[in-house]
C-alpha cells in the first residue's frame, strides 16, 4: 500500500456476499482475478455481510460462519493482508451512514430498473424479497464502493448495471451537494466528493460444474477451493462428458465436453493436446483423461488448501486480520464521510458545549 501504488494505478475495491464455502466458480471468476491485482493498485476487498442480509433476512443464524468461511478462503487464494485491506461490511458503520444519504437522493425508479431487482424477486420466489432492503441492494453496493472513493471496482458483467447505478448516483450527489473546499482529503485537486468507479471486467472462462450447468451453488454442482483430493477426484470421475462418447471407442470432442472445459482452465498445453487429440481418436479414455483433470485441479488447490490450513486451525488468526483491515477500512471510509457530511451540510464540527447547558 505504498503512495507510488496508489498514484499509478488507482484504489480498488470488490466483495462478496458470505454465502459459504467458495468454489471454483468463485475463484476463477473473481478471486483469482483479484489476487493479480494486488500489486498494481491500492486494494480493498471486504465481506459483504450486510448485503447476505437483503436476502436472508429471515434467518441469519448462519452468516457469522459464512463470513469466517470466506475469509479463509479469501487467504487462502492468495489475498494477502500486508498488501490488501480485507475488512467486514458491518464492522465499518459508515458504509449504513452513506447508505441512508444516499437513500435521500435516490429515485425509487433507479432501483426498480436494476436487471437484477426484478430477476432475483422472481428467482427466489420463496422468500419474501417485497423488503426496502432488497430494493435497496444496488444503492448500499453504491455506498461500499464510493466510500471508499475507489477508481475500479472488479466484477463479473452481471454486476456492470450496479457500478453504473454507483456512478449515476455520485453525480447526483454532487448535484445537490457540490464539495466544499474546506474539508481535508485525499486529493484537494478533486472536485468531487466521490470519484466515478469504472467497472474492471472480470474476464470469465466458462466453468462448468460437475453436471455441466454453470458451476453455482445453487445447482448443488459444485467443486469447493477448499475440496478434499478424494472427493475431488470422485466428483470428477462422475462428471459428465461429450454425449458423443458412449462406448470407448467412440471419438469425442474436448470442445463439447464440460471436462475439456476445466483442462482448459486448469491443465498444461501440453495435457491440453494430450486431451485433444487422444479424445478425438478414443486414443484415451474418459477415465484417464479426467485423472489428468483432477490432477491439474488438484495442482492449483493443494497449495491453496495449505495456506489455508493455519488459519482453519486457528479461526482467531483469520478474525484478527478481518478487524485490522476493518480498522484500516474505517479510517478511510470516515475521512470520506468527513467530505461528505460536509458537503451535505450535517458537518460533525462543534464547540464543546458551555459547563451551564451541558448540566454539571
Ligand atoms: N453484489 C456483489 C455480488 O453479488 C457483492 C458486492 C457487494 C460488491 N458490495 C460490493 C461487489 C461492492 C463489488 C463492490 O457479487
Ligand atoms: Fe471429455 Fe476427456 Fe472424455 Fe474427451 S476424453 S469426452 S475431453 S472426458
Amino acid at each position: 500500500m505504498t503512495d507510488s501504488k496508489t498514484i499509478s494505478k488507482g484504489r480498488i475495491l470488490s466483495g462478496m456476499r458470505p454465502t459459504g464455502k467458495l468454489h471454483l466458480g468463485n475463484y476463477v471468476g473473481a478471486l483469482r482475478n483479484w489476487v493479480g491485482l494486488q500489486d498494481q493498485y491500492e486494494c480493498f476487498f471486504f465481506i459483504a455481510d450486510w448485503h447476505a442480509l437483503t436476502t436472508d433476512y429471515a434467518d441469519t443464524r448462519s452468516v457469522k460462519q459464512n463470513s469466517l468461511e470466506v475469509i479463509l478462503d479469501y487467504l487462502a487464494a492468495g489475498l494477502d493482508p500486508e498488501r490488501s485491506t480485507l475488512f467486514i461490511q458491518s464492522h465499518v458503520p459508515q458504509h449504513a451512514e452513506l447508505h441512508l444519504l444516499f437513500s435521500m437522493i435516490t429515485p425509487l425508479g433507479w432501483l426498480e430498473r436494476v436487471p437484477s431487482y426484478k430477476e432475483q424477486k422472481e428467482n427466489l420466489k420463496d422468500k419474501d424479497l417485497g423488503t426496502y432492503g432488497f430494493l435497496g441492494y444496488p444503492l448500499l453496493q453504491s455506498a461500499d464502493i464510493l466510500i471508499y472513493q475507489a477508481n475500479f471496482v472488479p466484477v463479473g458483467e452481471d454486476q456492470v448495471p450496479h457500478v453504473e447505478l454507483t456512478r449515476e448516483v455520485a453525480r447526483r450527489f454532487h448535484q445537490f451537494y457540490p464539495r466544499k473546499l474546506s474539508a481535508g482529503c485525499r486529493d484537494p485537486k478533486r472536485e468531487v466528493v466521490f470519484p466515478e468507479p469504472q467497472p474492471l471486467l472480470t474476464p470469465t472462462p466458462k466453468l462448468p460444474g460437475t453436471d455441466g450447468r454453470k458451476m453455482s451453488k445453487s445447482y448443488g454442482n459444485t467443486i469447493l477451493m477448499s475440496e478434499p483430493e478424494p472427493s475431488l477426484r470422485q466428483k470428477l470421475k462422475t462428471m459428465v462428458t461429450d454425449p458423443a462418447r458412449i462406448r470407448r471407442t467412440d471419438p469425442g470432442d474436448p470442445d463439447k465436453c464440460p471436462v475439456g472445459d476445466l483442462h482448459k482452465i486448469f491443465s498444461s498445453s501440453e495435457t491440453m493436446a494430450k486431451v485433444y487429440e487422444g479424445c478425438r481418436t478414443a486414443g484415451i479414455g474418459c477415465i484417464e483423461c479426467k485423472g489428468w483433470a483432477a490432477d491439474s485441479l488438484w495442482s492449483v488447490l493443494e497449495p491453496m488448501q495449505e495456506r489455508r490450513q493455519k488459519y482453519e486451525a486457528n479461526p482467531k488468526l483469520a478474525w484478527d486480520i478481518l478487524e485490522v483491515g476493518s480498522a484500516k477500512a474505517r479510517k478511510v471510509a470516515e475521512a470520506t464521510m468527513v467530505e461528505a457530511r460536509d458537503a451535505a451540510n450535517l458537518s460533525h464540527d462543534y464547540e464543546a458545549p458551555t459547563k451551564s447547558i451541558a448540566g454539571d
